[in-house]
C-alpha cells in the first residue's frame, strides 16, 4: 500500500514494511471493539455539531454512514484492512469511502488515544455487567441446591482430613457466598471503568470547544475524566477486571478441584452427569472430570492476562505508548474464560449428582463424632485435654473392629470413662452434631435456611433492579 493512503502517512517518504504492518497491526483483534468504537463515533459527532464544530449536516451524514459501516461488519461483507493498522482505522477510512468529505471531519478533536480507551471501557464495562449476570445465576444454582441438601450430611474437612459433619447445602452456600462477592466486585469495578476518557484527546485535551459530559450521557458512562494525561494513559480499570476475573477463577477452580476429589470412587460424593464427563479410550471403566479439570486448568490463563497487563504497565511514562495496545488480547481471551466458566458451572452444578449414602459411609470411616464425644465430656467436667484422650481411645477402640463411635456400647465407652451416660447416644449422633452448630452462620439447617432466604432475597433485589 502507497504510504500516503494511510491515514498518518502525510510525512512519510517510504511504505512501511510487511512484517512491521503485521507486528505493529491490531486489527485482527482490536475488530472485536467495533460496536464500541462505532457507537463513541457516533456521540462524538453529534458533540461535534451541538458545539457548533462540524455541521448538523455533516454530523448526520458521519451517524448515517457509520449506520452503514455497522451493517457491513453485521452482514460480514466489511473488509477489514491489516494496512490500516487497527479498528478504528479501518472504519473511519470505510465511512470516508461511503460518504466522502464529512467523514474525514469526524475525528476533529479527538485522537486514537482517547478513541482506544474509551470503545476499550466499554467494552470491559459490557463484559463486566455480563461476568455480573453470570455469577447471579450461579449464585441462584447453588442456593437451589443447598436448599435440597440442608439436611443431606457429609465429613467437613480441614487439611483435606476428615473433621466435623457439615451439612451439604452448608458447603454449596460457602460458594455462593464467594460468588455473591465477585459479583459485589464487578459492580465496584464498573463504576470505574465506565467512565468517559474521551476529550482528552493525544494527551493534552484540545483546542476545540469539545463537551465531553454530553458524551458520556449519550453512552451512559457515569462521568468523565478529570485530567487528560491519566485518562489517556492508565489501564487500571482493565486490571481491576481482570482481578475480579482471576478471583473468580480462583473460587471456580476450587470448587473443580473438590469435584474431581468427589468423583473420584474413595470419596464417591458425586456421580458426575455425563454431559460433563468423558470417558477413556482405552480404560473401559473410566469417566473423567474433564470439564472440571479444564476450568481449574484454565484459572493459568486469566492469572497470566492479569499479569501480561500488569507488566505492560508497570514502566510507562505519561501519556499513551503503543505498549498499551497490548492490553486487548488477554482480555479477550480472559473474558472468554471466565464467561464460558461460569456458565458452564452453573449448568454443571445444576445437573449435579449428589449421592448422600457414600457421604454417611465416609461421616461414620472418618469418626467424625469425636469431638462430640470430647465436648460431652467436658461438659460434664472432664477436662477437655483429658476428655480429648478419652474420645481418642474411643476412636481406636472402634477402628480395630471396624465400627463407628455410635456403634459402641454404653459398657465399652464407661470402661474408657465412667462420666459417659446413656445420653451420650443422641450425642454422637452426627444430625445431632449439625444441629447443635447452630450458632450465626453455622452450619444447622436453621442457619442454613436463614443463608438459602438472604441470597435469595438479595437475587430478587437484582431481579427487581435490573
Ligand atoms: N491500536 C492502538 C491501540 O490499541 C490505538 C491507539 C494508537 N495510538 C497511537 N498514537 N498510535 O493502542
Amino acid at each position: 500500500m502507497s504510504t500516503s493512503s494511510k491515514p498518518w502517512g502525510g510525512r512519510f517518504a517510504e511504505p512501511t514494511s510487511k512484517i512491521v504492518e503485521r507486528y505493529t497491526g491490531s486489527v485482527r483483534y482490536d475488530k472485536a471493539l467495533y460496536a464500541q468504537d462505532i457507537a463513541g463515533s457516533k456521540a462524538h459527532a453529534r458533540m461535534l455539531s451541538r458545539q457548533g464544530i462540524i455541521g448538523q449536516e455533516d454530523a448526520n451524514k458521519i451517524v448515517a454512514g457509520l449506520d452503514l459501516v455497522l451493517g457491513e461488519i453485521h452482514a460480514g461483507t466489511f473488509q477489514w484492512k491489516e494496512s490500516l493498522e487497527d479498528v478504528h482505522m479501518n472504519i473511519e477510512a470505510r465511512l470516508t469511502e461511503l460518504i466522502g468529505e464529512p467523514g474525514k471531519k469526524l475525528h476533529t478533536g479527538r485522537s486514537r488515544n482517547d478513541q482506544v480507551c474509551l470503545d476499550f471501557r466499554l467494552f470491559v464495562s459490557a463484559r463486566l455487567e455480563v461476568w455480573s449476570e453470570l455469577l447471579a445465576a450461579l449464585v441462584k444454582v447453588l442456593a437451589g441446591r443447598a436448599g435440597e441438601h440442608a439436611e443431606t450430611l457429609l465429613p467437613g474437612t480441614t487439611h483435606l482430613q476428615p473433621a466435623q459433619p457439615v451439612s451439604l447445602g452448608h458447603h454449596l452456600l460457602a460458594y455462593a457466598w464467594m460468588f455473591r462477592r465477585d459479583h459485589e466486585r464487578c459492580r465496584d469495578a464498573l463504576k470505574r471503568a465506565a467512565v468517559s476518557p474521551l476529550g482528552a484527546a493525544a494527551l493534552a485535551g484540545t483546542t476545540f470547544p469539545l463537551d465531553p459530559a454530553s458524551v458520556a450521557e449519550e453512552l451512559q458512562l457515569n462521568g468523565t475524566f478529570r485530567n487528560s494525561l491519566d485518562a489517556v494513559s492508565d489501564r487500571d480499570f482493565a486490571l481491576e477486571a481482570l482481578f475480579v476475573g482471576t478471583t473468580v477463577m480462583m473460587h471456580l477452580s476450587r470448587l473443580c478441584e473438590e469435584l474431581i476429589l468427589w468423583a473420584n470412587p474413595n470419596f464417591g460424593y458425586v456421580a458426575l452427569p455425563d454431559a460433563y464427563a468423558t470417558g477413556s479410550s482405552i480404560m473401559p471403566q473410566k469417566k473423567n472430570p474433564d470439564v472440571a479439570e479444564l476450568m481449574r486448568g484454565k484459572t493459568g490463563r486469566v492469572y497470566g492476562a492479569l499479569f501480561t497487563l500488569m507488566t505492560i504497565m508497570k514502566g510507562l511514562p505519561l501519556a499513551y505508548n503503543r505498549d498499551m495496545q497490548e492490553d486487548k488480547e488477554p482480555f479477550f481471551d480472559a473474558d472468554r474464560t471466565v464467561s464460558d466458566s461460569l456458565a458452564i458451572m452453573a449448568e454443571m452444578m445444576q445437573a449435579m449428582g449428589f449421592r448422600p449414602e457414600k457421604m454417611r459411609q465416609a461421616l461414620k470411616l472418618g469418626f467424625l463424632n469425636a469431638t462430640e464425644l470430647a465436648d460431652y465430656l467436658a461438659a460434664r467436667g472432664v477436662p477437655f485435654r483429658e476428655a480429648h484422650h478419652v474420645a481418642g481411645s474411643a476412636v481406636a477402640l472402634a477402628e480395630k473392629s471396624g465400627r463407628g463411635l455410635e456403634d459402641l456400647s454404653l459398657e465399652e465407652l464407661r470402661g474408657l470413662c465412667d462420666k459417659i451416660g446413656p445420653d451420650v447416644a443422641e450425642v454422637l449422633q452426627y444430625e445431632t452434631a449439625v444441629k447443635r452448630r447452630d450458632t450465626p452462620g453455622g452450619t444447622a439447617p436453621e442457619r442454613v435456611e436463614e443463608q438459602i432466604a438472604a441470597l435469595e432475597k438479595w437475587l430478587l433485589e437484582l431481579e427487581k433492579g435490573a
